[in-house]
């Protein structure tokens, strides 16, 4: 008897076909900051760049809120439905719960009824790490279609008594949908790099299993970000060239032929620091940062979605993004740019917004039937646990006590409304 091979289609290059991204309405100026802690506009502007940076003042803005507005964006552009997703990926440090995780949040609210999802934590550099497993998901052939997200309500997780600190962050969301094709070009390289030795320079103390929520924790201001400023500056500027250089030899291009740099924005200092090194012209490097500060994950795909918007990348053209972050970690990417899109027929955007409401329903429906079902058959069969079969354990005061499962139930956690944000994502062009 033969033997039957399964035929997997090997799809190599991951394209960009999409991308879209959210910032809040509400905008604080240096000016704001300097009536609750003692700074200047003249220190930020000197020191970092910043003049201003978008805060989710509305508590319907979330990570996943902004996460799922970026996508439908994404996915608008590509002319990629929910459905044809195989994967999501939000790359986020403040992710709508500790679990489940924000990606499923968002596959929720698009309907995205064959995707996998899951949330990717490495700081800032957080959208490249999502972007290299997204860009190899496809090259592999497991995939035809990825979102990947990169995502940040800093302004929840910031002291805004930390002079330090606050200044330099802002929320925001970017996305794009990576399309599989055999039309050479995409991502072409990709660059990991982490050293854990330094996660203490940048770091939310309290909250996780090494140190959990206690009033203590909370008295002692150990759920906000620390940062030893200094040493995140000198590990910055040191990698942004060195991850530049080499995925850039591994994409087999030099410097040269690179048309565009889209760093990590967190600082400008920084930014001119990684020139320098590269010996490049600054209008190569796309900034962004006086509006929006540090959004952490987000900050290189809406300085994506930007320099597509402002006529700086066209097709063919070399990207190079470069990001670093808490970890420490540190990724780059090349990305050879595709075609353009078309506009987006009216008719494709009531379409869309039609999906998302049948989505909603869809999931209310789904919660709905469980209820059902757990009111009308009770608990799942067999009621009884097996005296040999392994049983959940948990701590108390040092003991160990075989216990019954955590109850469940899909009541502590309403769902998040796709329409709920204040206002459209629309932005006013900005006066120089
Ligand atoms: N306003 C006024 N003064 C300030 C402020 C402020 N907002 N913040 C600090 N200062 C003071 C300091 O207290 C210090 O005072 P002192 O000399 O009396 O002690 C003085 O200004 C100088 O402080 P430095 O730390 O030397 O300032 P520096 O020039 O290094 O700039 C900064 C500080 C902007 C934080 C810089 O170190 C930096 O950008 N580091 C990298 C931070 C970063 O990128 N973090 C994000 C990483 S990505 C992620 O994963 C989130």
């Amino acid at each position: 008897m033969g033997v039957i091979v399964a035929e997997r289609k090997t799809v190599r290059y991951a394209h960009v076909a999409g991308w879209g991204k959210y910032v809040p309405t509400k905008v604080v100026t240096n000016e704001d900051l300097s009536k609750s802690v003692e700074t200047s506009d003249e220190w930020i502007v000197s020191r970092t760049g910043i003049r201003e940076r978008r805060i989710a003042a509305s508590p319907k803005e979330t990570t996943a809120t902004m996460s799922f507005e970026a996508a439908r964006q994404a996915l608008q552009v590509a002319g990629v439905a929910p459905n044809d997703l195989g994967l999501i990926i939000v790359a986020t440090a403040t992710p709508e719960y500790s679990f489940p995780a924000t990606a499923c949040v968002v596959q929720d609210m698009l309907g995205a009824e064959n995707a996998g999802a899951f949330d990717l934590s490495a700081g800032c550099s957080g959208f490249m790490y999502a972007l290299a497993m997204g860009a190899q998901a496809i090259a592999s052939g497991a995939q035809s279609h990825v979102l990947v997200i990169g995502a940040e309500t800093l302004s929840r997780i910031v002291n805004w008594h930390d002079r330090e600190t606050c200044v330099l962050f802002g929320d925001g969301a970017g996305a794009v949908v990576l399309q599989g094709s055999d039309e050479p070009g995409g991502v072409l390289s990709t660059l990991l790099r982490a050293d854990g030795s330094g996660g203490e320079l940048l770091i939310v103390p309290a909250g996780g299993s090494h140190q959990p929520p206690t009033l203590d924790t909370v008295a002692t201001g150990q759920h906000y970000v620390r940062m030893n400023g200094r040493e995140v500056f000198r590990f910055a500027t040191r990698v942004m060239d060195e991850a530049t250089r080499k995925v850039v030899a591994d994409a087999g291009l030099t410097l040269e032929d690179v048309d565009l740099f889209i760093p990590h924005q967190a600082n400008l200092r920084i930014i001119q620091a990684a020139v320098r090194a590269l010996k490049m012209p600054m209008d190569k490097f796309f900034v962004n940062l006086d509006r929006y500060g540090n959004t952490s994950a987000a900050s290189i795909p809406i300085a994506l979605c930007e320099a597509v918007d402002a006529g700086r990348i066209k097709p063919g053209d070399h990207l190079v993004m470069v990001g670093f972050g808490a970890g420490l970690t540190w990724a780059a990417s090349v990305i050879q740019w595709g075609v353009p899109k078309p506009p987006v027929p009216a008719w494709r955007r009531t379409l869309d917004g039609l999906r998302y409401v049948a989505a909603g329903v869809r999931s209310r429906a789904r919660r709905l039937r469980r209820r059902l079902g757990a009111v009308l058959f009770g608990s799942p069969e067999p009621r009884t646990i097996d005296e040999g079969a392994h049983r959940p354990e948990r701590v108390t005061e040092g003991k160990l006590h075989a216990d019954a499962a955590p109850r469940t139930t899909d009541e502590g956690m309403p769902r998040t409304e796709p329409e709920s944000l204040a206002a459209p994502p629309v932005e006013e062009p900005r006066a120089e």
